[in-house]
C-alpha cells in the first residue's frame, strides 16, 4: 500500500500556523496581511482558483482586494493598477490571475509587480533569489505550487539528499521552481519536456518524480519505479459523460498507486498547498515590512 500524501491536512496545518501567526500581528501591530487578487476575463479555471483562493485568504485573516477587470483591458490600464496596488500601503500581496488575455504582455505585467509583494515568486528578481539563495532563508517569496510540493515531500519525513529526481514539464510556474527547490535539497534533478527523447525511460528511474505537464492520466504503472515517490501537480477535468466531468491528475493513479511508495491524490494533494503557500508568501510580506523576520 502507498502513502496518500493528503495536501487537504497539510495545506489547513499551515493555514492553522498562519492564522495564529496573523492574530499575533494584529495584536501587536494593529494590522493584517492585505492580498490584491487580480483577475482579468473569465477563464473558468481561474475564476475557480481565485474564489479558493479568496475565500482561504479570508479564512486565516488575511484581507482581500479583489479587482476583477473586463477581458478587453487595455495592457497600460492593468499596469497603472498595479502600480497603485504597489504604492497601497494595505497591500502585502499582489496576485495576478495566469493566463492572461492574449493581446496582455504577460512578462511585462507581472514585472510590474514590485519583487516586495510578487505573491507568486514570479518576478525575475524573486526567481534569482530562489536560484542563489540558501535552502534555510525561509523569508522568500517561492513559487506556491512547486513550494507546495516540496512541503508535501517534507511531510514523508525521508531525507532527500541524493534522491533521483524527475520534474516533467519546464514551466515558469512550476517545473523550473521546482526544479531549483530539490536542487537545493540536494537531489540529483533531472527535467524533461517535450522534445526530450524517450521520457518514459528517464522518468523509470525516478525515485521522486513530479508530473507537471497537462495531460489527463498520462502516466501510467510502466513510467514508474517500484517503490517512487509521486507528486502530481495535474489538475485536469474530463468529461464522464455528456452531463458530468471530474478532476484527474497527469498520474492514472489507479493503475500506479500499488508500484509506488507515496502518490499525492487529484484534488485533494498538490491544489490546496499552493492555495496555502499563497497565504504564506503574503504573510512573510507582511512580516518583512514590519520587520518582523
Ligand atoms: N495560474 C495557474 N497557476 C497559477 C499560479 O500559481 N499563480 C497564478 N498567478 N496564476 C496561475
Amino acid at each position: 500500500m502507498s502513502q496518500i500524501l493528503d495536501g487537504k491536512k497539510v495545506a489547513q496545518k499551515l493555514k492553522d500556523e498562519l492564522k495564529i501567526e496573523i492574530e499575533n500581528i494584529k495584536s501587536k501591530f494593529n494590522r493584517v496581511p492585505g492580498l490584491a487578487v487580480v483577475q482579468v476575463g473569465n477563464v473558468a479555471a481561474s475564476s475557480v482558483y481565485v474564489k479558493a483562493k479568496t475565500k482561504a485568504a479570508k479564512e486565516v485573516g488575511i484581507n482581500v482586494f479583489d479587482h476583477h477587470l473586463e477581458e478587453t483591458t487595455d495592457q497600460n490600464d492593468l499596469i497603472n493598477l498595479i502600480s497603485q496596488l504597489n504604492s497601497n500601503g494595505d497591500v502585502d500581496g499582489i496576485l495576478v490571475q495566469l493566463p492572461l488575455p492574449k493581446t496582455i504582455n504577460e512578462e511585462a505585467v507581472l514585472n510590474c509587480i514590485i519583487p516586495e509583494k510578487d505573491a507568486d515568486g514570479f518576478h525575475p528578481l524573486n526567481v534569482g533569489k530562489l536560484s542563489i539563495s540558501n535552502k534555510n532563508d525561509e523569508n522568500l517569496m517561492i513559487p506556491c505550487t512547486p513550494y507546495g510540493c516540496l512541503m508535501l515531500l517534507r511531510e514523508l519525513g525521508i531525507d532527500l539528499a541524493g534522491k533521483n529526481a524527475v520534474v516533467i514539464g519546464r514551466s515558469n510556474i512550476v517545473g523550473k521552481p521546482m526544479a531549483q527547490l530539490l536542487l537545493k535539497e540536494s537531489c540529483t534533478v533531472t527535467t524533461v519536456h517535450s522534445k526530450t527523447v524517450d521520457i518514459e525511460s528517464i522518468c523509470k528511474k525516478a525515485d521522486i518524480l513530479i508530473a507537471a505537464i497537462g495531460k489527463p492520466e498520462f502516466i501510467n504503472k510502466d513510467w514508474v519505479k517500484e517503490g517512487a515517490i509521486i507528486i502530481d501537480v495535474g489538475i485536469n477535468r474530463v468529461k464522464i459523460n455528456e452531463e458530468k466531468s471530474k478532476l484527474v491528475g497527469d498520474v492514472l493513479f489507479s493503475d500506479v498507486e500499488n508500484k509506488v511508495s507515496a502518490i499525492s491524490p487529484v484534488p485533494g494533494g498538490v491544489g490546496p498547498m499552493t492555495i496555502a503557500c499563497l497565504l504564506r508568501n503574503t504573510t512573510i510580506s507582511c512580516k518583512n515590512k514590519l520587520s518582523i523576520n
